[in-house]
């Protein structure tokens, strides 16, 4: 497991997860192997390849789990990039089915940030039959890439993709309103702007009002409460947030079942 940066739920989840499937799991930090700086990413991988099962990346720029994939022999999971968090979508459509029992047909709101969270979401929803709309703050929105990306899955699968600014626009009709921190990882730098740009892009009870009945609230974590999401939005009756948590222990089972799991 290849950390650039901080985390709870992908280091713990995969982890565990490898312990549970008969299997161990090695935490190689920042300040460890210097992935790029120290050794460059095709030496570590190449290195790697004749020691390991597996890879796992956590890393800032998008291009270095693609520059890992290109190098290795053995199965590699995008951890997180700037631009996608994959397994953490995945966590969230079984949550999402557990909570309603299907997805086709559901509409998720997402209130925020165009960020690597919303991208794979959008991806996901566009899979598993629920219409996606994001509400950003203009200049905030997803990148084309992932549109592009997204649009020919959305065709197939008849779902809907839209873009709005305004999050009580997004929320209508919504069954599920998603969030996540304003300030990902490597942008702090950005901290104040983005404070006073996404003020009023918060998941509060006024929100949830204008979404259907028995919509839930979700959040990937970490959260900064009372930003992006209330207190009582994050813990109240109609949160998933926590079951979404610990939905990571078992989707990345999966994902490491399928991929190493040599069946
Ligand atoms: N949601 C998520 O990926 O959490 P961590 O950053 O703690 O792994
Ligand atoms: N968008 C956040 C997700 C954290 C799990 C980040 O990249 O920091």
């Amino acid at each position: 497991m290849i950390f650039q940066k901080p985390s709870l739920r992908t280091r713990v989840s995969f982890d565990v997860g490898m312990q549970h499937l008969g299997g161990s799991a090695l935490y190689l930090g920042p300040s460890e192997i210097g992935l790029g700086k120290r050794e460059s990413i095709s030496d570590v991988t190449r290195v790697l390849n004749g020691m390991v099962h597996g890879i796992m990346a956590r890393v800032f720029g998008h291009e270095d789990v693609l520059e890992i994939a290109r190098w290795a022999s053995v199965p590699v999971i995008n951890g997180l990039s700037d631009e996608r968090h994959p397994c953490q979508a995945m966590a969230d459509v079984m949550a999402i089915r557990e909570h309603f029992g299907r997805t086709q047909g559901l509409k998720l709101a997402y209130i925020g940030d165009g960020n690597n969270v919303a991208s794979s979401l959008l991806l996901m929803c566009a899979h598993f039959g629920l219409d996606f709309a994001i509400a950003a703050p203009a200049g905030y929105t997803l990148p084309q890439k992932v549109k592009d990306a997204a649009a020919p899955i959305v065709q197939r699968n008849l779902t809907t993709f839209s873009e709005v600014t305004a999050p009580e626009e997004a929320a209508q009709g919504a069954d599920i309103l998603y969030t996540d921190t304003w300030i990902s990882m490597g942008q702090e730098e950005e901290a104040a702007e983005r404070i006073a740009t996404f003020a009023g892009y918060q998941v509060n009870a006024e929100l949830l009002a204008l979404a259907n009945p028995g919509a839930v609230t979700m959040h990937d974590l970490p959260a900064y409460r009372g930003k992006e999401i209330t207190d009582e939005m994050m813990d109240g009756p109609q949160s998933i947030v926590f079951q979404q948590a610990h939905n990571r222990l078992h989707a990345q089972k999966a994902i490491l079942a399928r991929l190493l799991g040599g069946a």
